[in-house]
């Protein structure tokens, strides 16, 4: 294991300040960070995960006057919803200020930022921006697993998917599982009203107050990220209702993740078993990867009912699915 896992903060923002990558604790899910001003650590990140390119990055930063320096033409919505939702599990799409490199926005001209609301992400940027005297700078982050695949919810499933690409000098940042298990919710704010481009624990509800705006329903903002292949084990995803999972027959190859309240047949592995909407989203990545690990070759799902993180669940369930 030529990288250092450390619970200290200080040490990865050293490691960045040095041109290293690191894997990072956000509330959603593990990142792979890099100082998002420095060309060949970005470069690092996208070898690492084995993604295109031309797939965007979000800026982490340490609050709304700072995430300012990366964006121009901010439209008071947006600005509403800085206030209110962050720091928190949000990512804004805004035009990009000139600040904002080709590498980091994959060319476009718009760039992602956010504001984590972990403590040890934001102390990650704090300490970053003492040891650089720049107190904008960012954390260029997306989720620390191979293209395509399922996000990291601790550090260990971040070492699984990327441990033997990391070097000398890169640093695992540990701090126990992420509260929430999901990404972000994504919206673009290019337009004249909020489009959510990737449902997360940010509801649209919360966005619909935050701003006094309905939202709008087409973007013209590329998320390349948002395909609908993602998020996917290597066991098939199978989505399914209550009934479903009661036709299945005895078959020790076949996990299920369902609500507690959905009993499984027996001779069926069950890979987790959440009493709430929010204990779902934190276990689901977990779950998926744990069928690897268990070599089943089906995961069957009854996806939660209901509005808001159900919805960026059953999003991700949706993507899994999809082969
Ligand atoms: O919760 C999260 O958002 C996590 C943690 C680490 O912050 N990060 C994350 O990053 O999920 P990633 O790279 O796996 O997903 C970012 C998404 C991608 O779908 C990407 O296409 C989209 O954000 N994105 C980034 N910049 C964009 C831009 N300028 N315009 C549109 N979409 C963008
Ligand atoms: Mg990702």
């Amino acid at each position: 294991m030529p990288h250092l896992l450390t619970t200290d903060p200080a040490v990865a923002a050293t490691a960045l300040f040095q041109g290293r990558v690191a894997v990072l604790p956000t509330e959603t899910v593990y990142g792979l960070g890099a100082v998002a001003d420095d060309a060949s650590a970005v470069a690092r990140v996208f070898a690492i995960k084995g993604r295109p390119v031309d797939h965007p990055l979000i800026a982490h930063v340490r609050d709304q006057d700072t995430a300012l320096a990366w964006v121009r033409d901010v439209p008071d919505y947006a600005i509403r919803l800085m206030e209110s939702l962050w720091p928190g599990p949000l990512t804004l799409v805004l035009p990009r200020s000139k600040r904002a490199a080709d590498y980091l926005t994959g060319g476009q001209d718009t760039v992602a930022v956010r504001v984590p609301g972990a403590p040890i992400t934001r102390e990650v940027i704090r300490e970053l921006a003492r040891m650089s005297g720049d107190s904008a700078v960012a954390i260029a982050a997306p989720s620390a697993n191979r293209f395509g695949r399922v996000s990291p919810t601790t550090a260990q499933h971040a070492i699984d998917e990327l441990g033997d690409l990391l070097e000398e000098g890169d640093v695992v940042l540990d701090a126990g599982p992420c509260v929430v298990g999901v990404e972000s919710t994504i919206v673009d704010c290019t337009a004249d009203r909020p489009v959510i481009l990737r449902p997360g624990k940010v509801t649209a509800e919360q966005v619909i107050q935050a701003t006094g705006l309905e939202l709008g329903t087409h973007s013209q903002v590329r998320a390349p990220g948002t395909l609908p292949s993602h998020y996917a084990p290597h066991a098939r995803v199978v989505v399914t209702n209550d009934s479903g999972i009661h036709e299945l027959a005895a078959d020790a190859r076949v996990g299920v993740i369902a609500l507690a309240s959905v009993s499984t047949p027996a001779g069926i592995v069950r890979l987790c078993a959440p009493r709430t909407v929010e204990e779902y989203a934190s276990s689901l990545y977990r779950a998926l990867r744990e069928a690897d690990s268990l070599e089943l070759s089906t995961v069957v799902v009854v996806p939660p009912p209901g509005e808001g993180l159900a919805e960026a669940i059953r999003d991700r369930l949706q993507r899994a699915a999809t082969q």
